[in-house]
Parts: C-alpha cells; structure tokens; sequence
C-alpha cells in the first residue's frame, strides 16, 4: 500500500488537491478550507492523546480515503474527511451527534453506582471526545437518549424555555381512569414544585397504558406526575424527543448517528 510522503496529498470526498508542510488551508469546492494534521485529527475525534495519535499513525494502523498514511504531520481538509483505524471507518465530524436506544439496566452516568453505564454501549473515540447525554433516563427507563459534545445542543435540548416535546409510553400499576386522565393535562402538584405540572398531551392506550408528551425535563418527572394522580409507574419508554421518533430498526443498546436529516425532525420542536 502506498503511504504519504513529504508532499502531502489532500483528498476528500473526490475533492483532491496537494499540500506542502507548513501550508494550513487549501482552495476547495466551497472555498478556503482549513488544514488540520491527521495526528491533530484523531485528537479531536477522541482516538487519544496528540502523542497517542502520532503513535497511531506512525505505526501504519491509519488510512485515508483507502490508503495508509503514516506521515502524522500530513494534512487534510477534516470535513466529513473518511478514514479507518485498524480497519474501522471514520468519518470526521465536528460534533458528534447520536441516539441510543437505552436498554433497562443501565445509568446515565460515568460514573454508575449500581448498574453499567450507557457510555460502555459507545465506541471508545465517541466516549474520549466526550459526548454526554442531554437529559437523563433512569436506570429503568429505555428508549431514546440524545448524546453529543455540542455543548450549544445540549443546552439548547435541556432549557425548560424552549419547551421540546419528550413523549413516553408508560404502563401503569392500576387502571387509569378518567380524573387520572384530566388531572395530569390539567396540571398536578409536585411537592418541590410551585406551580403545578401538565402533560401537553396525552393519550390512553389502553387500560393501563398512556402515551403521554412533557416538556420539562424534571428528575424522576413522569413517574411522579403519575403518582400524584393516585397510579404507579410499571415501565417507560421514551419514544420521541421533539420531532424525532426512536427508529423501530435500533433495538436497544444500539446507537445510530444523528445526520442532518434527523437533526432538521428534532430542531423542527424548537
Ligand atoms: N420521567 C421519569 O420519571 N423518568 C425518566 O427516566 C424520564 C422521565
């Protein structure tokens, strides 16, 4: 296989141009583009430290667009760059974006108390570049957890002023009847709340089971709510974040990334 030599060849997504040592930005399709050394690359994509990178390189586990590159200094247009370590493809991305289908039995923290972390259910890089959840789902909570290293999103997905839909499918200990019903779309007290709590919707299934839509992101939120209507949370699911459904085809403990299509169905809540 053909390594990278001084004169540094740029590739990119049929975007080919060439770059000498020391040069940081290349003329492409659109535009000025930004060099970044691959070793620096890896970095930011969470494949360990700058001399962990270099090392990674060096030793010829890391190819560009197909071809070993074992030059860490050699540069390239980072966009939606395609590359492979150890023969697993990467693309690079700025932020990374992802859904899990969090399966019951497992926290939302990094550092668990009594059961595994979601974090052991994502590649190495993506916990190394530090994505963090947005919002919790308690340990027996399954469905859709939202995860990136975009701090903007994660502020943005959390603020109780921006009022993003979370539905929930919920089975109930007893059945739910109709006071039940009105009282958690009329609102319900929560001791440590001043104002009372309403679902924005929701919806019997059948006797025992509700589809129900909040927008605040309170701990514990739902299963209170439900308790202070007089019923018991038996399971929950979350099935949607705004407007993005958990895809049927992502079983639980999978992850799938957000691309800009999925990205446009959540910031279409906003
Ligand atoms: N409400 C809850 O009670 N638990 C969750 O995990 C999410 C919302």
């Amino acid at each position: 296989m053909q390594g990278f030599g001084r004169r540094r060849d740029l590739y990119n997504g049929g975007r080919v141009g060439v770059g000498w040592p020391g040069e940081f930005g290349v003329v492409g399709a659109s535009g000025w583009e930004i060099l970044m050394e691959i070793e620096r690359l890896l970095q930011s994509q969470g494949f360990g430290s700058r001399a962990e990178c270099r090392a990674l390189v060096g030793s010829g586990r890391v190819s560009v667009d197909g071809r070993v590159c074992d030059d860490p200094a050699a540069r390239f247009v980072p966009d939606a760059l395609s590359f492979a370590v150890d023969g697993e493809a990467w693309s690079y991305r700025r932020f990374a974006y992802l859904a899990l289908h969090k399966p019951a039995g497992y926290e939302c923290s990094r550092r668990p108390v009594h059961h595994p972390s979601v974090y052991a259910l994502l590649p190495r890089p993506l916990v190394m570049r530090g994505v963090q959840a947005v919002g919790r789902l308690d340990q027996d909570t399954t469905g859709l957890l939202l995860l990136t290293d975009d701090g903007a999103f994660i502020h943005r997905y959390t603020s109780p002023r921006k009022q993003i839909a979370k539905v929930y499918e919920l089975m109930t200990r007893h059945v739910v009847d109709d006071r039940q019903l009105a009282a958690l779309v009329d609102g319900v007290h929560l001791h440590d709340e001043e104002r009372p709590v309403a679902a924005a919707a929701c919806a019997q299934l059948s006797e025992r089971r509700l589809r129900l839509t909040v927008t605040l992101g309170k701990y514990h939120l739902v299963k209170r709510m439900v308790a202070a209507v007089g019923n018991r949370v038996e399971a929950l699911h979350r099935s949607a974040v705004g407007g993005f459904t958990l895809p049927a085809t992502l079983s639980a403990g999978e992850w799938m990334w957000l691309e800009a299509a999925e990205l446009a169905l959540l910031a279409r809540s906003e």
